[in-house]
């Protein structure tokens, strides 16, 4: 059987990856769509290098650039936000590797699943806004739900040694990001170049910041939430500077199952798309004799608040989890549009939270509502800061 894929982000940093892993998977494994949102020019190469039937362009005003790039190639041509739907929805398609970044891949990750897609999600904040949606439609229709985040990779991994109710804690390890060892006065000054600067992953700029304030963590908590049907409470992180270890999984017997592989998405990405198979790919196994020690602590939660904002927000429910992505999203945008500064992007979050009044019980209208709702407070206060 050939595995026909629709790549969501294929210009980014996970969709630039997925791209070399499916080259050195051979001819199993066929590009059917692509999309990027403005990046025309590397969109058009990748057209003529993999020759999907779709390809999508979600800024409209690049839909000209990128027709004029393609001219003489089959390929058929989409344009605007909901194109990302189209892409999910085709029939050619069987598996939806969403590699998106931020709330934008909702509509099209809730299509994959409600068609009854594989889909190998990358794109966390889908999740995270509207995660009992999702994992209702994808329970519905068979999706198949292969995590792409290296955490829950190896989460994933890891529950096959075991049935999901003899999980005693899932323990999600974190790199700490380039301020790990900052106290939370020295964390005021940093600068987005300090930011930006990853110690072990390679990463787009909106995971990167959210690295940094371990916002990354705390969405990552709630993905596992909703992933792996296991209260937050049962979800603790760990600081593991090196990034090998990838997540843990302790069972009630007092096993703990840990998957580990060097800090490269390409391992993650390649078994999403080859579960439940495993082949060679372009990921080197760690040489643990070379690397010596593996380090492990607990993080400081007066340093990253947005672990403990995760934790609240996930009891919550309802629409809670829509405003602290929504808030964070429009935050990290004023930081590295450098009009606000570090520290101001967790203040924004617990702003919108404290003014937000929770609903539950809400349907997908709400949870957009109260997505935009954080997305102009956080312009709001910002600019009057
Ligand atoms: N990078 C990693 O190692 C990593 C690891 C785990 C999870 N993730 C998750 O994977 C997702 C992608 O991360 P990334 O680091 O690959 O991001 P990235 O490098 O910034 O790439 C984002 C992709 O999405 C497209 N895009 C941007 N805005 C869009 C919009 N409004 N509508 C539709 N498409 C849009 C971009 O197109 P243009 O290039 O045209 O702007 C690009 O193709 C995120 O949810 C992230 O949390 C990433």
């Amino acid at each position: 059987m050939v595995r026909r894929i629709a790549i969501l982000g294929s210009t980014g940093s996970i969709g630039r990856n997925a791209l070399r892993v499916i080259e050195g998977l051979g001819p199993g494994y066929r590009v059917c769509a692509l999309s990027a949102h403005s990046n025309a020019e590397l969109l058009a190469e990748q057209v003529r290098r993999f020759k999907p039937s779709y390809v999508a362009i979600t800024d409209e005003s690049c839909a000209g650039q990128l027709a004029g790039l393609l001219d003489g190639l089959a390929a058929e041509v989409l344009s605007g936000p909901e194109s990302l739907v189209r892409l999910a929805e085709l029939d050619e398609v069987d598996t939806v590797l969403t590699a998106v970044v931020g709330a934008a891949g909702l509509p099209a990750v809730l299509a994959a699943a409600r068609q009854g897609k594989r889909l190998a999600i990358a794109n966390k904040e889908p999740l995270v806004i509207a995660g009992e949606i999702l994992m209702t439609e994808a329970a519905g229709s068979g999706s198949e739900i292969i995590p792409v985040d290296s955490e829950h990779s190896a989460i994933f991994q890891a529950m096959q040694a075991g049935k999901s109710g003899e999980v005693a804690r899932i323990i999600l390890t974190a790199s700490g990001g380039p301020f790990r060892e900052l106290g939370a006065e020295d964390i005021r000054e940093v600068t987005l170049e300090q930011a930006l600067s990853h110690p072990t992953w390679d990463m787009g700029p909106k995971i990167t910041i959210d690295s940094a304030t371990m916002m990354n963590k705390a969405l990552e908590i709630i993905e596992a939430s909703w992933l792996f049907g296991v209260g937050v409470e049962k979800i603790e992180v760990l600081i593991h500077p090196e990034s090998i270890v990838h997540s843990l999984v302790e069972f009630v017997d007092g096993s703990v199952i840990a998957q580990l592989g060097e800090p490269d998405m390409c391992l993650p990405i390649q078994y999403s798309l080859t579960y439940p198979d495993r082949v060679c790919g372009p990921a080197k196994a760690p040489q643990l004799a070379e690397i010596g020690r593996l380090n492990f602590s607990r993080p400081d939660p007066t340093v990253f608040r947005a672990l403990g904002l995760a934790y609240e927000v996930s009891r919550a429910g309802g629409t809670a989890a829509a405003v602290f992505n929504a808030a964070n999203e429009a935050a990290v945008e004023e930081f590295l549009a450098g009009r606000i500064k570090f520290v101001n992007i967790l203040e924004l979050v617990e702003h919108c939270l404290n003014k937000h009044d929770i609903r539950t019980d809400v349907s997908l209208d709400e949870l957009l509502e109260a997505d935009m709702w954080a997305r102009r407070e956080v312009a709001a206060t910002a600019c009057s800061a």
